[in-house]
């Protein structure tokens, strides 16, 4: 073999088949070897001390999404890629999504305009289905799913984004021809207009009350709803942001009938409660949790957790969809100390995804290295067809890799994460094990809290089919 690039030598590897310790050599940016030699390269790094694991994969993030007249999404591509890379993630798969009566095509041309030249990872868009018109359904997404948008969300809920049923429907049936992964939010939009109307009637206005009306019942209903559908024109399915307990029992309960529904959750369903959104005193503080689902209460964690555990999840992603909290184009925007409904729906959460599921997971002796790869980065990788070039450290696959200290103890906080909100949900929260450097392609572009490489180093990428 000619001489290595790079030979990283003696880490506590994570591969397809096995765990153990491996020399990982690099040539031109992909894997080149894996084994126990000590061959000749440039570059040797010990890492005897750490766990060398494939980069992470978060596929489901929002990054500069539009998001109201008067909102603006507290990330642009280089603060979400570079908080990405501090958080051991190599790709996000950010979502381009589609304003009523826009252009699916010029969509994704906008996204690839703020994303070009501004990604410190690779980066690659799912498309957001809000108008599914005949030119849409007949000609964008045919042509866009050959050029490699090979997955869509579409939403049960939310007044500029919500299809009915007819409509999930016919995306389903397109999907189905084309092949290509949807992605359902499941959330009854009426239940929550009733819910909402009727508590705000009786005064209930405080963030808090984002949760109770948006109980579990209207996410079990509508998963239970999305899985029919699905049935019905027999496609696989994903339900993404699986939030409690009543939802997962839909999901297990399809699965063990053998109809194909996979599903993610997020760190937002084992670490936070829905009196999280009570902040001090039912006060504005609450604000800063308001997401869609909303936290439930312990016993859905649990449940979360033995979905996690047995392998009913598939994917563990972050929802990433950071707003700022003191900000007027933020989580405190005209309207939202008068009402719940007015309060930005989403958290950020990117750069603590996987040290959160590492110490929680992991160093709590929950679930083994192996899930947390599967869970982190090759169920990504292979759910939205960029197998085997990323999520999994093989001979040929691109050298994404994340090191790993397991000892190393700290707290999250804000002033240590780069992205552009100004709160963490997760502050003063304990974490044992946290990514120390994070590679891509070869290239060390995150050391220790210091950033090693240029702020465009990452690509997009245009994806295969699901493998899975
Ligand atoms: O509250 C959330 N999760 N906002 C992000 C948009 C979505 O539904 O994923
Ligand atoms: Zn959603
Ligand atoms: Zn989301």
């Amino acid at each position: 073999m000619n001489n290595l690039d790079t030979l990283i030598e003696n880490g506590l590897v994570v591969t397809e088949n096995e765990t153990g310790h491996f020399n990982i050599g690099i040539k031109d940016g992909k894997i080149a070897y894996l084994g126990d030699e000590n061959l000749n390269a440039e570059f040797k790094i010990n890492a005897s001390d750490l766990i060398v694991l494939p980069g992470g994969i978060d596929p489901h993030v929002h990054v500069d999404q539009p998001s109201g007249d008067d909102v603006i999404m507290a990330d642009n591509f280089q603060s979400a890629t570079k908080s990405a890379a501090a958080g051991g993630n190599t790709t996000i798969l950010p979502f381009a999504m589609q304003i009523k009566g826009q252009s699916l095509r010029k969509c994704v041309e906008d996204y690839h305009k703020k994303a070009q030249g501004n990604m410190y990872i690779d980066t690659s868009f799912h498309l957001i289905i809000s108008d599914p018109t005949p030119q849409v359904l007949g000609q964008e997404l045919p042509a866009l799913s050959k050029d490699g948008y090979t997955s869509f969300k579409v939403f049960m809920t939310y007044d500029d984004l919500v299809l009915n049923d007819k409509e999930l429907i016919e995306v389903f049936d397109v999907a189905k021809q084309l092949k290509t992964l949807v992605m359902v939010h499941a959330e009854g939009y009426d239940s929550i207009k009733y819910l909402s109307d009727k508590f705000e009637k009786e005064g209930k206005t405080a963030p808090y009350y984002h949760a109770p009306t948006r109980p579990q019942i209207v996410e079990r209903e509508a998963t239970h709803r999305a899985i029919s559908h699905a049935q019905i024109v027999d496609i696989p399915l994903m339900i993404v942001h699986v939030s409690g307990e009543e939802a997962l029992n839909q999901i297990r309960w399809a699965k063990d009938k053998g109809i194909k529904v996979f599903s993610e959750t997020c760190p937002q369903y084992i670490c936070l409660t829905e009196d999280d959104l009570k902040g001090l005193n039912m006060d504005f503080e609450g604000a800063k949790y308001v997401c869609s689902p909303p936290p439930r209460d312990k016993n859905s964690q649990e449940a979360i957790w033995s979905g996690l555990i047995d392998g009913t999840f598939e994917i563990f992603s972050s929802d990433h969809c950071p707003f700022r909290f003191k900000d007027k184009q933020g989580k405190d925007r005209p309207g939202a100390r008068t009402s719940f409904k007015w309060v930005p729906n989403g958290i950020p959460g990117v750069e603590t995804r996987m040290p959160i599921l590492f110490s929680e997971g992991v160093s709590k002796n929950k679930i083994d290295l192996k899930r947390f790869v599967e869970l982190t980065s090759t169920n990504p990788a292979k759910m939205y067809g960029m197998y085997p070039q990323k999520g999994v450290i093989k001979v040929g696959s691109d050298a994404d890799l994340t090191f790993w200290d397991p000892n190393l103890k700290k707290k999250i906080s804000q002033n240590d994460l780069h992205h552009g909100s100004d709160y963490t949900p997760y502050e003063g929260l304990e974490i044992t094990g946290w990514p120390v450097q994070t590679w891509l392609r070869g290239n060390k572009i995150f050391d220790n809290g210091e950033f090693t490489t240029a702020n465009n180093l990452g690509k997009y990428m245009s994806r295969d089919f699901s493998s899975f």
